[in-house]
């Protein structure tokens, strides 16, 4: 079978890995990729956007099935283009992925169906929402309704800076389109879970949890980014939550979307909040976490393919998903500068790597047999252990023999879980 993957980062890489485990599977794509998978898969140049490159190249070569990895070209409605070719595709349709596409009508749904999520109001005029923030309580959260790469979200300390992000949105335009609404929501407290989960639209199967680290320095210091490290199995998710998560929240969301008329195939993201009145949803993502994947895939034991092809089928039900009861750590090496300015094409010498460690390659290209950084997050470099200490200890040995001299990470990935204190 030939298969095609799209996107271009970490997340990309650690699909194709685990893709490659499968017998059924004679051939992978990239589309775009990145210079470091070359040796994983072909890549080919076709942007991820690119939706009538992607459709072109798949029915040019025969391409059997489709993931679509990334948020843009799944609510561009790249799956009900491939779909439509004749392509079977692992992702939601356009109708689908609106879950992530549009804030305001991911709030709205959650109102409506009484999934538990932050109290919130919408705009779509600016004075009312500078009307409204002169009375609404402090702190507060205001987010662009549109994709704006994770950055379209504010916690305003004060009303200054509340005032301040409504006229960056919706005057400035910052986020673009993305800001012509926006939603200001309740503040709220509590540890930060991610869980992704392979649904067909009637079952829905969690995988196992996991912890991102956001802002850029340790001590969750500086900017946010696309995320600077991952720990799984995520020690706040304890059975209780776990459970109360599937009848409040992870049913709830897949037969709402169906009742839309909406159906969700694909990997659901829950961006959780455990907060003192039970868990809550902060945001739903589409597609797989980056780089909550690079920690989730490597715990997985059962075969990617085999899932994808039935989450697609919708034949989730007969499928066994299992993971490993071992622990993943990723620390994410990056660019000096990033999230915000930084320089590429420094040289990568990455280390031999063993059954239980991967480097996975966000952002680099080959030149001349050589590899050089090309992005902001650069490598993902993962240890699977028995616990999360020894996973979090070989992590960082492994990041430590990494040849990039532009590079910095973290050196706190996975401190915040093992101080844990689960009630
Ligand atoms: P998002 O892009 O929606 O994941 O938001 C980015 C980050 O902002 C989240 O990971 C949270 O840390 C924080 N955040 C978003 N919404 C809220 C909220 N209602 N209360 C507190 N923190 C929030
Ligand atoms: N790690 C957060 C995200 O993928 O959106």
């Amino acid at each position: 079978m030939k298969v095609m993957v799209v996107g271009s980062g970490g997340r990309e890489h650690a699909i194709i890995k685990k893709l490659r485990l499968s017998n059924e599977i004679d051939e992978i794509f990239a589309l775009p990729g990145n210079g470091g998978m070359a040796k994983d898969a072909t890549c080919v140049n076709v942007g991820a956007k690119d939706i009538d490159g992607l459709v072109k190249f798949a029915t040019e070569n025969a391409i059997d099935f489709a993931v679509v990895a990334p948020d843009d070209p799944l609510v561009l409605g790249a799956v009900d283009k491939l779909n439509a070719a004749g392509i079977e595709c692992f992702g939601p349709v356009a109708d689908a992925a609106i879950i992530e596409g549009s804030k305001v009508f991911s709030k709205n749904l959650m109102k409506k169906y009484n999934i538990p999520t932050a109290k919130y109001e919408v705009f779509t005029d600016m004075d009312a929402a500078l009307k409204y923030i002169k009375t609404a309580p402090i702190p507060t959260v205001i987010k662009a309704d549109g994709l704006a790469l994770g950055k379209g979200v504010i916690i305003a300390q004060t009303r200054d800076e509340a005032e301040d992000a409504i006229y960056s949105m919706m005057e400035d335009k910052v986020f673009g389109d993305s800001g012509s609404n926006v939603v200001i929501e309740e503040f709220l407290t509590g540890p930060e879970v991610s869980v992704l989960a392979f649904t067909d639209g009637n079952v829905v199967k969690p995988m196992i949890s996991s912890m991102d680290h956001k802002r850029a320095f340790d001590n969750d210091e500086g900017l946010n980014t696309g995320g600077m490290g991952t720990v799984a199995p995520n020690p706040y998710y304890t059975e209780k939550v776990a459970e109360e998560c599937m009848e409040k929240i992870f049913l709830p969301t897949i037969r709402a979307m169906k009742a839309e008329g909406r159906e969700f195939r694909g990997c659901l993201y829950f961006g959780l909040m455990i907060t003192p009145d039970g868990p809550k949803v902060i945001e739903y993502n589409c597609r797989f976490g980056d780089p909550e994947t690079q920690v989730v895939l490597p715990l997985l034991e059962s075969d990617l393919f085999t899932v994808m092809k039935a989450t697609a089928r919708g034949e989730l039900d007969k499928t066994e998903v299992k993971f490993s009861d071992k622990s993943a750590c990723c620390v994410i090496l990056a660019s000096k500068g990033y999230p915000v300015k930084y320089e590429s094409g420094f040289e990568l010498t990455l280390p031999e790597t063993d059954a239980e460690s991967e480097i996975f390659v966000a952002g680099a290209k080959l030149d001349d047999g050589k590899l050089l950084s090309a992005g902001g997050r650069v490598l993902g470099v993962t240890a699977v252990a028995e616990n999360l200490e020894t996973a979090i200890k070989n992590a960082y040995e492994l990041t430590d023999k990494v040849g990039f001299e532009n590079g910095f990470c973290r050196r706190d990935i996975g401190r915040k879980a093992l101080n844990a204190e689960v009630k």
